[in-house]
């Protein structure tokens, strides 16, 4: 089996609807109204309904033991699909929403993560990311707790949400914030917005890697940039298509950006809501791009090289491909 890296997968969007029901019924709650469809699947249809069922099915995840549970299962699955390494992105004020603490939310996280290495030797790390439509003073409080709190399985901070509100530049001071204070930084950028979303992010974010990317291929001097500026794309084949971003595998520009000569990752985003795994995505670059073993073992490769873990564990992990 050919070894496999995620970078970027959101944990609360991990969450399978099995898991919703056990942690629901855990802590005595009524099933959200309208989060799953008659077969049981999480029902959304635009990227705004996504975004508010993600979170509905987040809103059961009350306790540390919940988070700790639901990053122990998902590393779990990785670990059974041949995964040695999942950076996580967690959300606090996801947690908050539950009414958890941001330590809480951590401690549970870095018990997953520290019994799933044990159990299943899968390598763990957070990302703590805020939420872009939450605005620009939310990210600063989401960084400002990052920073105080700091723990060696916590490398990196970054944001998703909707990507249509507020600026880049807007969320300029949170990511300094995390930047100065050591953290790696990531963000969201050309999945539902166009180039300009992701020169803006490079203009004013002090990031190395962007979440999705995928339409930088519009804009060849952006293609340019991002190799220039040696940024890892966060690609997400599985989820673009279930969002729409495009309508088909066959255009999906996975194969145009790294043939460009940019750094491609795999990764599958909030797999649950999408009906995908990391498995499956490699899976999808072996049978719609025509990705060979080699070539696959290529993309694990830079995504560990260019994991935000400290430079010790990623030569640990380059050691066993
Ligand atoms: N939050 C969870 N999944 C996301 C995605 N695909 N894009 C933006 N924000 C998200
Ligand atoms: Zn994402």
């Amino acid at each position: 089996m050919v070894l496999k890296a995620e970078l970027h997968a959101h944990l609360e969007g991990t969450t399978s609807p099995d898991l919703v029901k056990r942690l629901a019924q855990r802590n005595s709650m009524d099933l959200p109204d309208g989060l799953f469809d008659a077969e049981g699947n999480y029902r959304w249809t635009t990227f705004l309904e996504f975004l508010k069922a993600y979170d509905l099915a987040s809103a059961v995840i009350k306790t540390p033991l919940d988070y700790r549970d639901v990053a122990y299962e998902y590393l779990k699955q990785c670990a059974s699909e041949g995964a040695i390494y999942v950076e996580v992105m967690s959300s606090p004020d996801h947690a908050a929403m539950a009414g958890m603490g941001y330590q809480d939310h951590l401690d549970g996280i870095i018990a997953g993560i520290t019994d799933a290495e044990r159990d299943f030797g899968i390598v763990g790390r957070i990302i703590v990311t805020c939420v872009r439509h939450l605005g620009p003073e939310q990210a600063v409080v989401v960084a400002k707790q990052t920073i105080a709190a700091p723990h060696p399985l916590v490398v990196g901070f970054g944001m998703g949400g909707d990507e249509n509100a507020h600026h880049p530049s807007d969320f300029s001071k949170a990511f300094h914030i995390a930047h100065d204070a050591g953290l790696s930084c990531n963000v969201h950028a050309g999945e539902m917005a166009g180039p300009e979303s992701i020169i803006a992010a490079l203009d004013h974010l002090p990031v190395k890697r962007i979440g999705h990317c995928v339409r930088s291929i519009e804009d060849p001097n952006l293609v340019s940039r991002l190799i220039d500026e040696n940024i890892t794309l966060e690609v997400c084949p599985g989820s673009n298509i279930a969002l729409g971003v495009y309508p088909e595998f066959g255009a999906h520009p996975f194969l145009k950006l790294r043939d460009a000569g940019c750094k491609v990752t795999l990764s599958s985003d909030d797999p649950p809501f999408f009906h995908t795994s990391i498995g499956n995505e490699y899976a999808i670059a072996s049978r719609e791009f025509n990705l060979n073993d080699q070539e696959l073992a290529d993309i694990t490769k830079c995504s560990i090289e260019n994991a935000f873990a400290d430079q010790a564990t990623i030569d640990k992990l380059l050691a066993r491909l």
